[in-house]
């Protein structure tokens, strides 16, 4: 069955603005039902954890939903669901957890294809412990990140592989499963970042061997919400800092105060918008969510076709990376107009995207244009359309004229 992207779009009020919206890498739109279950949740009358009163119990059933669909979008458990702020928060508060138990020589293994969300925590808290980084490449010609180097790279002192299940800029697709398969054989805990990776198609924690897999709602039509999944059973072997006064059992004991609970509502919420993309979909919320994001792939990957072969063809752009299995991203440059120059020519013709390093702060360094401005991204997610795609080409194309 053919995406319905024309019913895809009508869910979501921002996108009747007149702009291409090819800005998701960096956070998405939030369609109607999202929206309605913020407010729904606020409108019912909710409470603080914990109490015998409705206002509270309805907080507690919200959190409670919220842990179940992260772990049918990612395949985990929500007995291994934490909650939080945002990705970057949570990954300090896990480094500065793991970090506990790290001595001096031990080794963690980071890549350079990450975004710096998932290097800096544990970079610093390798510091702090006198555990040495140990840096996978990526091959900038290609923009991949050859698995082979983890060879050399994994040994008996590694105690934590971090690495992206998708680049944020280039949306390379690392080799995941091959990686952490390696991590596991010296007993080293994996830590993926799927960040970008969870918009762009189904989403298996075991099958990527993933110990802890973080993801952020706010990139896949939910609240500023993240959320990492791991398995319970690890989750208890780990001393979070907590409150004395702080639930010492299951996720809640990496949690800090109060949730955000309408917030939850809509990441849940979130979570069935994404079930529904395919209509045709049944089964359980988690088949659901395979197969419509599945079906999103496509759709994306067939607009992503046009898009990258467009910017490739134009002889004022340089892309970069041509990573085989690659999220729908696209970085480049265009000659003559510094990234932020060409992204303010875009938005004035109603067509969002980003410029600069994008916190890909190793990579963009390894490409050798950290310093000089980055690049400009442009990404698809499952709301964009064939006219997103027209409109940048055109737009791009008709930056030539800065080219000399
Ligand atoms: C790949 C990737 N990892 C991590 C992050 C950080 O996420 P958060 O904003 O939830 O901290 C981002 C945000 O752009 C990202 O794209």
């Amino acid at each position: 069955m053919p995406f319905d992207v024309s019913r895809v779009r009508a869910a979501y009020p921002a996108l009747t603005d007149g702009y291409a919206y090819l800005d998701g890498a960096a956070g998405t739109q939030l369609p109607d039902r999202v929206i309605d279950a913020i407010s729904a949740a606020y409108r019912a009358g909710l409470g603080n954890s914990g109490g015998a009163f409705p206002a509270s119990r309805r907080a507690d059933e919200i959190t409670a939903g919220c842990r179940q669909a992260v772990a049918d979008l990612t395949g985990g458990t929500p007995e291994g669901v934490i909650l939080g702020p945002n990705m970057t928060t949570l990954t300090y508060r896990l480094a500065g957890t793991l970090a506990k138990d790290w001595a001096a020589g031990d080794e963690v293994v980071l890549s350079r294809l990450d975004h710096d969300a998932n290097v800096r925590p544990w970079v610093q808290a390798a510091l702090r412990c006198g555990a040495v980084v140990r840096w996978a490449e990526v091959d900038v010609s290609t923009g991949e990140l050859p698995t082979d180097q983890y060879d050399e790279l994994i040994g008996p002192r590694t105690r934590l592989v971090a690495v992206t299940a998708a680049s944020n800029v280039l949306g390379t697709r690392p080799d995941v499963a091959a990686i952490t398969a390696k991590a596991r054989a010296v007993g080293a805990v994996s830590y993926i970042d799927g960040v970008h990776a969870t918009p762009h198609g189904p989403v298996d924690m075991a099958a990527l061997g993933a110990d802890f897999y973080a993801t952020s709602a706010y990139k896949w039509s939910g609240p500023h919400v993240g959320a990492v999944a791991a398995d319970p059973g690890l989750l208890r072997t780990l001393r979070p800092d907590r409150l004395a006064s702080q639930p010492d059992t299951g996720p809640e004991r990496f949690e800090r105060g109060t949730l955000p609970f309408a917030d939850l509502a809509g990441l849940t919420a979130a979570a069935d918008h994404l079930a529904a993309l395919d209509d045709s979909a049944t089964g359980s919320r988690r088949d659901r969510l395979l197969a419509s994001m599945a079906a999103a792939e496509r759709h994306e990957q067939q607009l992503f076709a046009v898009l990258i072969e467009g910017l490739a063809s134009m002889r004022h752009v340089t892309t970069y990376g041509k990573p085989r299995n690659r999220a729908a991203t696209a970085f480049f440059a265009v000659a003559g107009a510094a990234p932020a120059q060409a992204a303010a020519r875009l938005a004035e013709r109603k067509i969002n995207v980003w410029n600069g390093h994008n916190y890909a702060w190793e990579l963009t360094g390894a490409l050798g244009i950290r310093d000089t401005g980055g690049a400009v991204r442009a990404g698809l997610v499952h709301y964009n359309d064939r006219s997103d795609v027209d409109r940048l080409l055109a737009a791009v194309a008709d930056l030539a004229d800065l080219d000399g």
